[in-house]
């Protein structure tokens, strides 16, 4: 079975879908399978992974309301990146219909159906990492319900560190209740960070002081060729500039520290 990540955060655009997939990527460059979930109904890792939505298409939404053991294996696509270590990242798309699966958060059992689904379909995966909403509703609770491990990403501004509060004494709080006792926030990453603001700076070391040793090294900077990247659906390798070595450098150490901080499974 594949170590399974929620990566989460209760706030919009702060960033959560960029370190999920660079995470994603840079595992894929030392030779891990990863399993991609997007269970984001905005979709937006499906589209910058270059997988689009046609009749007929399975994805998270299809995986879900079938409601069956393994149901993911029928949701898996290769995506579109012409890189030599694309073929190790496998993804499940997300489209607006899988909002709708949120009407059914009152079905008994209905918060277990993506851990039923990713039953037996992870196995051949090292990782699966599960890129959720900005919100702690029904969908992020599927996430959450079949993850071992969360790591939550946070900006350095005070509504998105206390979104960051919020899901980590949710999780405590609330882990019992979706059948997931053992789930654990192994990390929060601190992103689209300027350390040349004293802002940043500030709300970097109350950041350090609120969670102390589950901050992550490294913390990612703010840099203009995300948005490139991100906007343009390409790989890192794609990004260009004076910065684009560090966007890579920030993501081969967060790789090598979520290796040392993940729980064994
Ligand atoms: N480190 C960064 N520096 C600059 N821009 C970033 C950084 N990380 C993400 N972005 C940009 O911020 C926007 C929101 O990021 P995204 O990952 O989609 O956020 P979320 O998943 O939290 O909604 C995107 O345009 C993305 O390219
Ligand atoms: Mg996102």
């Amino acid at each position: 079975m594949a170590r399974r990540t929620a990566i989460l955060g209760n706030k919009g655009g702060v960033g959560k879908t960029s370190v999920a997939m660079r995470l994603a990527e840079a595992l894929a460059r030392e030779g891990r399978r990863v399993l991609y979930v997007d269970i984001d109904a905005q979709g937006n890792a499906t589209r910058r992974f270059g997988v689009r939505w046609y009749e007929g298409v399975q994805g998270t939404n299809e995986a879900v309301l079938a409601n069956k053991v393994g149901a993911v294996r029928d949701s898996i696509h290769q995506i579109k990146w012409s890189v030599g270590y694309a073929d190790r990242i496998k993804l499940v798309p997300a489209w607006l219909e899988l909002d709708d699966r949120i009407a059914e958060a009152g079905v008994p059992g209905s918060h277990l159906r993506l851990v039923k689904a990713l039953q037996g379909a992870d196995d051949h995966f090292d990782e699966t990492l599960i890129d959720c909403p900005p919100s702690l509703s029904h969908l992020t609770q599927l996430a959450l319900a079949s993850s071992h491990q969360a790591i939550a990403v946070t900006e350095a501004e005070q509504d998105s560190v206390r979104g960051a509060r919020r899901l980590v004494r949710w999780i405590a709080e609330r882990a019992y209740d979706l059948h997931n006792e053992d789930l654990k926030v192994v990390g929060v990453v601190a992103t689209r960070v300027d350390l040349t603001k004293s802002i940043d700076r500030a709300q970097l070391a109350s950041i350090r002081e609120i969670f102390g040793d589950l901050v992550w090294d490294p913390v990612i900077p703010r840099i203009n060729g995300f948005k490139e990247i991100d906007s343009n659906g390409s790989p890192i390798t794609g990004a260009t500039g004076e910065k684009a070595g560090v966007m890579r450098a920030s993501f081969e150490l967060l790789a090598a520290t979520f290796e040392k901080r993940s729980l064994t499974v």
